[in-house]
């Protein structure tokens, strides 16, 4: 039996499933990962571009790595990995995502219950005066109007977790919630290399559920799963949700 024959029989029909994703479920959108050969901190160093105090210290630093990010998420659409689990929530057999993206693909793709853990690019604010700014001034932020200032003089940013920050509480707590009450949770395109989203697989594990993952790389919690499909998201979830759903064609709806 193939794993994600596997998979489709651990999972469990009351819907009492939760999905962990990370940047690898975006990567067939044209969003390098991070950690991946050639991913984004092979480009950049996050400790200079994606810190609280890199922010302060080195505002234009910061932007030009947020100008590269606001460029590919503009260009981004969501890919047969997010469509098959907003496919999943639509059929009753995926309670919600839990994301560490920024780019707001799962939304797009029709997933309603997302949280999103490490914020999104979806709003600004400035980091000094907490004036709320639109998304749509960003893409308008070039090398020569970089780093975007308020009429305060702070520098506008946006809505994401930078390292060193708090995770919004209450996407801590509902996915916690999640994570608890979940029968079944999937890792989907992420290393679980950072804290405390890494956290949730174990908190699922511990209170009875079942861990599964579907990586290309396998992840820090790969010991945690029942089972580990080692492949590419947008083909394996897409073949996942045809055989929860009993439907044999591949393309997603
Ligand atoms: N399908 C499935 N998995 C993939 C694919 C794909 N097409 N492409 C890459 N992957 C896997 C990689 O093998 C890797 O295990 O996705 C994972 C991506 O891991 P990271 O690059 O570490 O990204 P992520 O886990 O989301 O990082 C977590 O770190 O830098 C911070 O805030 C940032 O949210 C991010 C967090």
């Amino acid at each position: 039996m193939d794993v994600i024959e596997q998979i489709a029989r651990l999972w469990p029909r009351n819907g009492k499933a939760v999905a962990l994703t990370g940047a690898g479920i975006s990567v067939a959108s044209g969003i390098p990962d991070f950690r991946s050969p050639g991913g984004l901190w092979s480009r950049y160093d996050p400790m200079r571009v994606a810190t609280a105090d890199a922010l302060d210290d080195n505002p234009a630093a910061v932007w030009d790595f947020l100008m590269d990010a606001v460029r590919v998420m503009d260009a981004a659409s969501p890919n047969p990995a997010h469509l098959a689990l907003a496919r999943l929530e639509r059929e009753g057999l995926l309670e919600a995502v839990v994301t560490q993206n920024i780019d707001g693909l799962h939304q797009r793709a029709g997933s309603l219950s997302v949280v999103e853990f490490h914020g999104s690019m979806a709003s600004y604010h400035c980091n000094t005066c907490k004036e709320p700014f639109p998304a749509a001034q960003a893409s308008g932020i070039t090398p020569a109007t970089a780093p975007w200032r308020c009429d305060c003089g702070g520098v506008v940013r946006p809505d994401i977790v930078f390292f060193g920050e708090a995770i919004p509480l209450d996407a801590l707590n509902k996915s916690g919630q999640l994570a608890s009450g979940a029968e079944l949770l999937l890792i989907a395109g992420t290393s679980c290399e950072v804290a405390p989203a890494n956290a949730l697989p174990a908190v699922c594990n511990r209170t009875g559920g079942k861990v599964v993952e579907i990586n290309v790389q396998s992840s820090r919690m790969a010991h945690l799963c029942d089972a580990v499909a080692s492949g590419k998201a947008e083909e394996l979830l897409p073949r996942l949700a045809d055989m929860l759903l009993g439907t044999r064609n591949h393309t997603a709806r």
